[in-house]
């Protein structure tokens, strides 16, 4: 049989737990996508060795390297254009895009965010949610648009908030339902099951 999978690349910035369950879930045959590069913008970021550990071929696009925006990202899509990436995955990746960047991956860039968006936009929301008291608390996969956490939600999973949670105990929580939803998003993305924006 003939298989055509997509090239995705994952873009990270630290431990890379969305990235490890991205690769493993690839790793199945019937897995319509490939993960044929793991990109940092941190040098030190854990998920980069996780990812060489794994096989899987990695880059630094070190952003202190620099000078604007424009030119890390030019950086970034040269990267990704030598690999002959298809489909970006960020996953904790902890810079902003520029909007020309974003516009040239319109429909083939995702993300995961750790709220039921468009509740909690932003960092820090698991403190958030709980500071709010709300009783339920989730994660989302979306497209990346132009505006921070506001594309179009692909897969969202909720999570009960329990009382005496914490910050951690409400973080693991969600991130394994981050580790749920993020290979099923992908997938159905891949698969062409979603209409692209
Ligand atoms: C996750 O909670 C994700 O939702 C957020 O950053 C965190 C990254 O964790 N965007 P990891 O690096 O995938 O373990």
């Amino acid at each position: 049989m003939t298989t055509s999978r997509r090239r995705v690349a994952i873009l990270i910035s630290g431990r890379g737990s969305n990235m490890a369950v991205l690769t493993e879930a690839a790793q199945a045959k019937d897995y319509p996508a490939e993960i044929a590069l793991v990109v940092s913008n941190r040098p030190d970021a854990a998920g980069l060795a996780l990812a060489a550990r794994n096989g899987i071929a990695t880059a630094i696009v070190d952003h202190k390297l620099f000078a604007s925006r424009e030119a890390f990202d030019a950086m970034l899509q040269k990267t990704l254009e030598q690999a002959q990436i298809e489909i970006v995955c960020l996953a904790g990746f902890m810079r902003m895009l520029t909007t020309p960047f974003v516009e040239k991956w319109r429909g083939r860039m995702i993300n995961i965010h750790p709220s039921l968006l468009p509740e909690f936009k932003g960092l820090d929301t698991h403190a958030r949610a709980l500071a709010a008291g709300v009783k339920v608390h989730g994660c989302t996969v979306h497209f990346v648009v132009p505006e921070l956490d506001s594309g179009p939600i692909i897969l969202q999973e909720k999570v009960p908030v329990l009382a005496g949670d914490t910050e951690e105990t409400l973080a693991t929580r969600v991130l394994a339902a981050e580790h749920r939803i993020y290979p099923a998003a992908l997938r159905m993305l891949t698969e062409g099951k979603i209409e692209r924006i």
